[in-house]
C-alpha cells in the first residue's frame, strides 16, 4: 500500500509552489497525498521565517505531534522551506521528533532525503547552492484555472528587516524559454490565468545570458494563445518603472493590479530599512501609474513599530495610505530577524505600540477600502469565475482584474469563464454585482 503523506503550506506565494512541487515529485515515487494528518504516514511542514510568529506556529504544530510520534516511531516528520535553511541542525535539538529538514534550495532532493529517513537516524540537506531551474518531476498544481509559476529565486536587495535573502539566497532568474513553455503547457491543460512569482519581479533577466527584462517577459507570456489573464509579484518600487507601467498599459492580458509594498511612509524609516526610495518617489511611481493605467488596482504592505519609528514617523504611513488610496494592504508588526541587519537595531518600539499602530492602520485601510470599492458600484467589472462563494452556495465568486474580490448569482456552468459583473452592493473586502455577460456562453436560465 502507498504510504500518505500530509503536507502543509506556511508563507507566502512560493512557498505555495514549492509544496506543489514536492507533492508532484513525491507522487511520481508512489506516495499518495492525503489532507488528513491524522491518517498519515509522513508529515511535512513547509515553513516560512518572515516574521516570529509564523515560526512560532510550525513550532507549535510539530510539538502537537510529539506524543504521536512517541506512540509511533515509524511516523516521519519533515520541516522543510525557510524555517529549515535558517537554523538548520539546531532545530534538531529544538523539535526531537523531526526526522528530516531541507532548505528551499533543496525542495528536489525532498524524495531521496525521504527514502533515506526510513533506514537512517535524521537527514539534513540545507547547502546553499543555487537553486536549479530544472522542473520538479510530476506537475502537480492545486488550482484548475489558476496557476503560479516561478520565473526566479531568491532576492538580493536586502531590505534591512528581511530574513529572506538570507534562507532563498540570491537572485536567479529561470530562462524566458522555460518559463513560456511552462505556461503553455499550463494553458494547453485549461488553465487560464498564472501568477508570475519572483521576490523582486521588475529586476527579471540579471544574470541571464539573453538580456532579457521583466517587460519582455511579460510581451512572451501576452503571446501564448488561449491565455486570458497575467499576474505578478512582487515588485519593488525602486525598480519598477515606466517600461513596466507601459508594458501593464499596453498588454491586454496583463491584469491591472500592481502589489507595491511601500512598508513605510517616513523617508528616515525607509533608509533604515534599505529600500532605496523615499516617499515622494514611490508617489511620483504611483502618479506616473495611474495615469497610464486607468483603473489600476494598488495594494501594498505596511511594517508598523519599526525600530525607532516615532509618532511622527507612524503619522506620515498614516498620511501616504490616505494619500495614496489603496485597494487593499498588509500590515504587519515588525518581528526581528537575525541575522538580518536590523536585528541588531534595538527593538525599541513596545509590542502594545505596535499593536496599537497595527490596528489603527487595518481600521484605516478597511474605510478606504470600501470607499474605494463604492466607487466602483454601477460599474462594469471582468470578472474570472474562479470557485463558489463561502458565504452562498448560490453565489460564485471571482476577482477582477484589478485583483478585487466579487461575489455573483451563479452556477458552476459558469466555473473558469470570464464574465462581465455589473456591480451593485460591496463591503470593505468583496464587490457584489450581477453577471452581464458571460463570455461564449449562454446564460444558465
Ligand atoms: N519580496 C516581497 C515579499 C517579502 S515578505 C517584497 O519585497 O515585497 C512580505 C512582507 O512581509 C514584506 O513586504 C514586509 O512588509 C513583511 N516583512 C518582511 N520582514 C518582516 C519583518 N521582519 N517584520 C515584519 N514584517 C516583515
Ligand atoms: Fe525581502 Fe526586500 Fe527582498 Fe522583498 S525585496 S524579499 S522585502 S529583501
Ligand atoms: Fe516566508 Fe520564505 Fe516566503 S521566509 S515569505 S516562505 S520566502
Amino acid at each position: 500500500m502507498s504510504k500518505k503523506v500530509f503536507l502543509r503550506t506556511f508563507g507566502c506565494q512560493m512557498n505555495e509552489r514549492d509544496s506543489e512541487m514536492i507533492a508532484g515529485m513525491l507522487k511520481e515515487k508512489g506516495y499518495e497525498i492525503t489532507d488528513d494528518p491524522d491518517e498519515a504516514q509522513v508529515i511535512l511542514f513547509n515553513t516560512c521565517s518572515v516574521r516570529q510568529h509564523a515560526e512560532d506556529r510550525v513550532m507549535g504544530n510539530v510539538r502537537q505531534l510529539r506524543s504521536r510520534k512517541k506512540k509511533d516511531p515509524e511516523l516521519r516528520i519533515g520541516v522543510l522551506g525557510c524555517m529549515a535553511q535558517r537554523h538548520g541542525e539546531m532545530l534538531f535539538k529544538e523539535l526531537p521528533e523531526v526526522d528530516l529538514l531541507a532548505g528551499p534550495s533543496n525542495i528536489y532532493d525532498v524524495p531521496d532525503l525521504l527514502a533515506r529517513s526510513v533506514s537512517s537516524e535524521k537527514v539534513i540537506a540545507v547547502d546553499k547552492k543555487k537553486r536549479p531551474g530544472k522542473k520538479a518531476a510530476g506537475d502537480h498544481r492545486s488550482g484548475v484555472f489558476s496557476a503560479f509559476v516561478n520565473i526566479m529565486y531568491g532576492c538580493d536587495n536586502f531590505c534591512s528587516y528581511c530574513i529572506v535573502p538570507h534562507v532563498r539566497g540570491r537572485e536567479v532568474s529561470r530562462k524566458k524559454k522555460d518559463i513560456v513553455d511552462e505556461v503553455k503547457s499550463l494553458i494547453d491543460r485549461g488553465f487560464k490565468e498564472v501568477t508570475l512569482l519572483g521576490q523582486n519581479v521588475n529586476s527579471y533577466g540579471k544574470g541571464l545570458s539573453s538580456r532579457t527584462t521583466f517587460p519582455d517577459l511579460l510581451e512572451a507570456v501576452n503571446g501564448i494563445r488561449g491565455i486570458e489573464r497575467i499576474r505578478f509579484t512582487t515588485s519593488h518600487p525602486k525598480d519598477a518603472a515606466k517600461p513596466l507601467f507601459r508594458a501593464m498599459a499596453e498588454l491586454d492580458k496583463v491584469c491591472t493590479h500592481l502589489h507595491l509594498p511601500l512598508q513605510s511612509g517616513s523617508d528616515k524609516i525607509l533608509d533604515l530599512m534599505n529600500r532605496k526610495y523615499t516617499y515622494s518617489d514611490y508617489l511620483g511611481k504611483v502618479e506616473l501609474l495611474r495615469k497610464m493605467v486607468p483603473g489600476i488596482g494598488l495594494s501594498t504592505d505596511i511594517i508598523v513599530g519599526f525600530p525607532s519609528e516615532k509618532v511622527r514617523d507612524f503619522e506620515a504611513t498614516r498620511r501616504a495610505m490616505e494619500e495614496i488610496s489603496y485597494n487593499s494592504a498588509f500590515v504587519f508588526k515588525y518581528s526581528p530577524r537575525p541575522p538580518a541587519m536590523s536585528s541588531c537595531i534595538v527593538d525599541d518600539v513596545p509590542e502594545e505600540v505596535k499593536k496599537q499602530r497595527n490596528n489603527e492602520l487595518l481600521a484605516l485601510q478597511k474605510k478606504i477600502s470600501l470607499a474605494n470599492n463604492r466607487g466602483l458600484i454601477g460599474t462594469e467589472q471582468e470578472v474570472l469565475v474562479e470557485g463558489k462563494s463561502r458565504m452562498s452556495g448560490a453565489e460564485m465568486m471571482g476577482r477582477t482584474s484589478a485583483n478585487i474580490p466579487c461575489v455573483f448569482p451563479a452556477t458552476e456552468a459558469l466555473l473558469g469563464e470570464l464574465v462581465w459583473v455589473r456591480i451593485d452592493s460591496t463591503t470593505p473586502n468583496t464587490l457584489k454585482g450581477k453577471v452581464v455577460q458571460a463570455k461564449g456562453r449562454r446564460l444558465a436560465p
